[in-house]
């Protein structure tokens, strides 16, 4: 990313909404939808245009699982950690989706289509495991209904 198009950006951005601190948060998620992710430099900037220290604003973009600090695949595929999703078997659901794509939690395939990384409780509780496909929400996953889901995006 050019930095005179992330400064530029980030400009209007502030313009548009202020740099009150509760405005942080859209400003974040409008900065992804133009650039895909949030690196160091962004968070920097942010940072300074905020005038907040750079702790945070990472730890803001951090937090919320819809924010990615790193370069992620065109499908973000997350799977809820929370207890409730644990207990119905997540387990097998992400060593389904593992298998399938070939990487481990946390990474990106080769060429850059899917992600794999977990969230917090998405609401489906009692139809976990749960996971999410960039804003999609799949509830009442089993190991193969998910790798299912997964290859409908090939
Ligand atoms: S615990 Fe997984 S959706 Fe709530």
């Amino acid at each position: 990313m050019l930095r005179e198009t992330l400064l530029r950006t980030l400009d209007d951005l502030v313009g548009r909404y202020g740099k009150a601190r509760e405005n942080l948060l859209p400003v974040l998620q409008d900065l992804q939808a133009e650039f895909g992710f949030l690196g160091e430099e962004t968070i920097n900037e942010v940072a300074r245009a905020f005038g907040l220290s750079q702790t945070e604003v990472f730890s803001v973009a951090s937090f919320y699982h819809f924010l990615n600090t790193q370069e992620k695949g065109k499908y973000v595929i997350r799977i809820c950690r929370t207890i409730s999703c644990d207990l119905r078997d997540k387990a097998n659901v992400l060593r389904a989706l593992e298998s399938e794509l070939g990487i481990k939690m946390g990474e990106t395939t080769r060429d850059k289509k899917y992600s794999l990384d977990y969230a917090n409780c998405m609401g489906t509780c009692d139809r976990g495991p749960s996971m999410m496909v960039n804003d999609r929400l799949y509830a009442d996953l089993s190991p193969s209904k998910a790798v299912d889901i997964i290859r409908s995006y090939r």
